[in-house]
């Protein structure tokens, strides 16, 4: 079978390498993947949003089963031209992945179905955003409504704060278009967790549990980024709460796709806040989480192309977890997840190759020669698996002490709260 994985992150070289394992697989193919796909992959020069391009290669290489990793080719329609030309690709269609494309999109399908999540308001004009502020109180969270690779979100304490942000959003247009419409949320408080589920129609397969650390430094101080860290399987998703999450959350959104006549297909991830009301949706994602299914993927036994394959096609995916938790740190560079500088000469990776139960996942990185360079904010992913959390991340921050390069940073405190938790 011949695979193409879209994308260039970590999240695709973990996709990339827990397929290149399949005795399904003849050639494996990544756009544009990164100086880590590269080994296991034939990296192609097509921009991960060149949609007819990619679906010309496809057709040309007769290409079997594609994966896509990011959200922007999902929302720009990468499934409906893949399909319009009879080729098989695991991912939802431009409809339904309005369900990340879209903020105002998402929360208002969860308002019509009864998705429980944090009380909103949408607004066009700045102005308006601010006068309603004044009685919204505080604090208060200020969303673009479209893409922002995680960087459109802002938890605003103060009226100042929060100000400052619609203004970044809709007066500055910092981000482009995403930020023509926000949505401003109540704060929720609690522990957020990561739900994934393969989805198709009305039938539903969870992946493992995870948790994200969205802001940039130690103690969820900073910048929300796209991810710094996240390990699985959280101790914050009992059995309990996972028995609301399905009920309330992913079994009210299959049937309100349904109503909606919404076909989808794929990874359906839900951003939850564990409130002590229970589980609240801050937000879907029509993809894999980036640096969750890096984790995760560590947990997967077997054949994940062929439950992928399996489930596509209606069959009931193999589907085993193994029982050790994994922990994933991200390594940025210098000014992520602002503006970063490129180029730095990356040392010391072939020191991780032959640890035991560590895999180093790349993601901004790019090879010339022998070397391997940086290119973009998060440049890898320090993977370990261990008995217990506690073994994965010592496992995982031992190998982070042999990785450098010039203003290479990193979460220190990854899993820390779910141990306190464990203790
Ligand atoms: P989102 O992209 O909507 O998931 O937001 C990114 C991050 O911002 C989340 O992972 C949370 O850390 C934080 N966040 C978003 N919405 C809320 C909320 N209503 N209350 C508290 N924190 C939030
Ligand atoms: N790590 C969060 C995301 O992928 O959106």
């Amino acid at each position: 079978m011949k695979v193409l994985v879209v994308g260039n992150g970590g999240r695709e070289h973990a996709l990339a390498w827990k397929i290149s394992q399949s005795p399904l697989l003849s050639e494996l193919y990544c756009a544009k993947g990164n100086a880590g796909t590269e080994g296991i992959a034939k990296n192609l020069p097509i921009d991960p949003t060149d949609i007819k391009a990619l679906a010309d290669f496809a057709q040309k290489e007769g290409i079997d089963f594609t994966v896509v990793g990011p959200e922007a080719p999902l929302v720009a329609g990468l499934v409906d031209e893949f399909e319009k030309r009879g080729l098989r690709v695991f991912g939802p269609n431009q409809r339904a992945s309005l369900l990340e494309g879209s903020k105002v999109f998402a929360k208002e399908f969860m308002q019509r179905h009864g998705i429980p999540t944090a009380e909103f308001h949408t607004f066009e004009d700045p102005q308006r955003a601010k006068n309603f502020l004044r009685d919204f109180g505080l604090p208060v969270v200020v969303k673009a409504d479209g893409l922002a690779s995680g960087k459109g979100v802002f938890v605003c304490k103060t009226f100042e704060e929060a100000f400052q942000a619609i203004d970044y959003l809709m007066t500055r247009k910092v981000l482009g278009e995403a930020g023509s419409k926000v949505v401003l949320e109540e704060f929720l408080e609690g522990e957020e967790a990561s739900y994934i589920v393969l989805l198709k129609g009305d039938r539903y397969v969870p992946l493992p549990t995870s948790q994200d650390h969205k802001r940039l430094l130690d103690g969820d101080r900073g910048p929300n980024t796209g991810g710094m860290g996240a390990y699985s399987p959280t101790p914050f998703v009992d059995e309990a709460t996972e028995r609301d999450i399905r009920e309330q959350v992913i079994e009210r959104l299959i049937r309100g796709l349904k109503a909606e006549g919404i076909e989808y297909r794929g990874f359906l991830y839900a951003g939850l806040m564990l409130t002590s009301r229970g589980p609240r949706v801050l937000e879907f994602n029509v993809r894999l989480g980036d640096p969750e299914a890096q984790a995760l993927l560590m947990r997967i036994k077997g054949d994940f192309l062929r439950s992928l394959v399996d489930f596509y096609e209606g069959k009931e995916p193999y589907l085993q977890v193994e029982a050790e938790t994994s922990l994933c740190v991200v390594l940025a560079s210098k000014g992520y997840p602002e503006k970063v500088e490129d180029n730095k000469e990356i040392f010391g990776l072939e020191r991780v190759n032959d640890l035991e139960k560590v895999v180093v996942f790349h993601a901004g990185t790019e090879r010339r020669g022998s070397k391997v360079f940086t290119k973009g904010g998060r440049v890898l992913n320090v993977c370990a698996s261990g008995k217990d959390l506690k073994e994965a991340k010592e496992r995982a921050y031992r190998a982070v002490e042999s990785i450098s390069f010039e203003g290479m940073h990193y979460r220190k405190d990854i899993g820390d709260r779910a141990l306190k938790k464990l203790r």
